[in-house]
């Protein structure tokens, strides 16, 4: 079965909302709209209110980079994922920043992946392991640990809808960005289908999206989405690049109709 290629852009916290709506514009020109492939935008919190009105929805869907689990209340400085309904269609949750800086917890990645599905937003939901777990060869629990806790609350038709982001944090640019080997990828990339499989059954564990993200350039993007069960990358640092982004997608596209 072939899923459409999903490209993601996370522009971490990077851009005035001034600087957002130019990159928009500037992607807006380039990149033309593929069935083919579904183009997602994560600004910051900030720029997605105004974002939000000056997107081309034929080209593009926009994401968050995280929110809060619970609808409304005391929560001051956060945002909930009842806010963002009708904004974005997707959330990223659990990216290894969140757990890393933040101290997000697998209860509360659960609890937004929760959160965000009954609020009708996709959940892009981030996975992967430290080079010291690598290195102790502690990678699929950490992943199955990850996935499966993350995944506790949904039934197993809501599981179709969320797309799972295996980003191993020794490949993350920030964190230094060695470069991941497709093999390892693909060990982890079968490993995770196979939780999903196990606890939802082999028709979801085929629909569901599974991207890469990890120092994805316009050059080496090619290589990661020809990996076997790989729908599409997660890009980080090379998305707040109008030139690297527009070339990413084009490969994306390009990809996908020599699968076909
Ligand atoms: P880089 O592409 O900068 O390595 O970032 C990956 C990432 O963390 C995307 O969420």
């Amino acid at each position: 079965m072939l899923r459409r290629t999903l490209v993601v852009g996370n522009w971490k916290m990077n851009l005035t909302t001034q600087q957002s709506s130019l990159l928009l514009r500037r992607l807006q020109q380039n990149i033309q709209g593929h069935r083919a492939v579904e183009v997602v935008l994560a600004p910051s919190m900030l720029a997605l209110q105004p974002l939000s009105v000056e997107i081309d929805r034929r080209k593009f869907k926009l994401a968050a980079q995280n929110a809060y689990f619970k609808d409304e209340g005391g929560f001051t400085g956060e945002v909930s994922f009842a806010m963002l309904r009708g904004i974005v269609s997707y959330a990223i949750i659990g990216h290894s920043a969140r757990r890393l800086y933040f101290g997000e917890t697998l209860d509360d990645v659960t609890q937004k992946v929760e959160a965000a599905v009954r609020n009708d937003i996709t959940p892009i939901l981030c996975v992967g392991e430290t080079k010291r777990e690598r290195d102790a060869r502690e990678t699929k629990r950490v992943i199955c640990d990850q996935v499966v806790s993350a995944l506790a609350n949904l039934t197993s038709a809501e599981i179709d809808s969320v797309v799972i982001a295996y980003e191993p944090i020794w490949a993350i640019s920030a964190y230094g960005g060695a470069v991941a080997k497709p093999s390892d990828v693909t060990t982890v990339v079968e490993y995770i289908r196979l939780q999903i499989r196990e606890l939802y059954g082999k028709l979801a564990a085929e629909r569901v999206r599974v991207l890469y993200g990890g120092s994805v350039d316009a050059h080496d993007v090619k290589g990661f989405l020809s990996i076997k069960g790989i729908d599409g990358v997660l890009v980080g640092a090379a998305s707040i690049s109008a030139n690297k982004f527009v070339n990413i997608v084009s490969a994306a596209y390009q990809t996908h109709t020599e699968v076909q």
